[in-house]
């Protein structure tokens, strides 16, 4: 597929989706969305990608947000919202169902549907002029692409209740401080700095990696002994690897391990 509004890049492991819409602060319109689902099937698919980065073009935003100008075009048909609504959810579920590592790197302003994209991450890191936040009650809606539950989710309902009731803009620091954001970076050690926590991934078992992500998010809503039986359940399936082998006679061996991803 070619792409308009995104840039698509795969090369030494890593896939880099850039949201490029600069002049529009990278909003996420349909065809944007529509990209990004693209894009988040293709890093899949491809073996050779272990992780995906995503991040937005120029120096000014990571995505402000889904356009508004859009949305305005359903106001008035709550059918169709809600089909709007769950459009975006899908293409972002897409990154929990990767099946490899996602790292969000925000760059600049991640709001509404910005920060939802970033919050859909399995990890993020940010420049410490970043600002984040989900401003869309100041429009007359809610969150509607997985932020409302993810935010609760990731940083607790006492921060996603503070952040989606008030609509304020927070600094990469205070999102750092609640949760949300794993690493902060000075704005010209951002790229540098995200490029090192990919990096701690890129060597480890893919299929480790992967039961990682899925026992945490889907621990997420169990109780802690139900947790505990997935946990195990997971552990079993990385026993039967060729990686785990390859792992532990490596550090015996005292070598460096070089991992399939079976
Ligand atoms: N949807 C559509 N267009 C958007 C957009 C969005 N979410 N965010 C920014 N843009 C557009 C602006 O309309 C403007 O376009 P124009 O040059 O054709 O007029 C361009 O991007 C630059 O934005 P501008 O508002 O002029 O930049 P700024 O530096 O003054 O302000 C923000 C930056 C991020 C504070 C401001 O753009 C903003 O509040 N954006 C909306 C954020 C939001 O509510 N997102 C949630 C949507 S549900």
């Amino acid at each position: 597929m070619s792409y308009e509004n995104i840039l698509y890049e795969a090369g030494d492991g890593v896939a880099r989706v850039t949201v490029n819409r600069p002049d529009k602060l990278n909003a996420l319109n349909h065809q944007t969305l529509t990209e990004l689902a693209a894009a988040f099937d293709a890093a899949a698919a491809d073996s050779a990608v272990r992780v995906v980065l995503v991040t937005g073009a120029g120096e000014k935003a990571f995505v402000a947000g889904a356009d508004i100008g859009e949305l305005l075009e359903v106001a008035g048909q709550g059918d169709k919202a809600a089909e709007l609504a769950a459009f975006g959810q899908s293409v972002f579920r897409r990154l929990d169902t990767l099946g490899k590592p996602s790292v969000a790197m925000v760059n600049g302003f991640a709001l509404g549907g910005g920060c939802e994209l970033a919050l859909a991450c399995t990890l993020r890191t940010a420049a410490t002029s970043a600002r984040m936040g989900l401003p869309e009650v100041g429009l007359g809606i809610i969150p509607g692409y997985g932020g409302s539950q993810r935010l609760a989710r990731i940083a607790g309902p006492a921060v996603a209740r503070e952040w989606i009731l008030t609509g304020a803009m927070f600094g990469a620091e205070e999102a750092h401080r609640v949760g949300v954001i794993n690493r902060v970076f000075p704005p010209e050690e951002l790229e540098a700095g995200t490029l090192e926590l990919v990096a701690s991934m890129l060597d480890k078992a893919p299929l480790a990696l992967r039961f990682g992500i899925e026992a945490v998010l889907r621990g997420w809503d169990m109780d802690q002994s139900e947790g505990e039986k997935l946990e195990t359940e997971f552990f079993g399936k990385a026993a039967m690897t060729e990686d785990m082998r390859e792992g532990m006679s490596a550090f015996l061996e005292k070598r460096k391990a070089v991992f399939k991803g079976c």
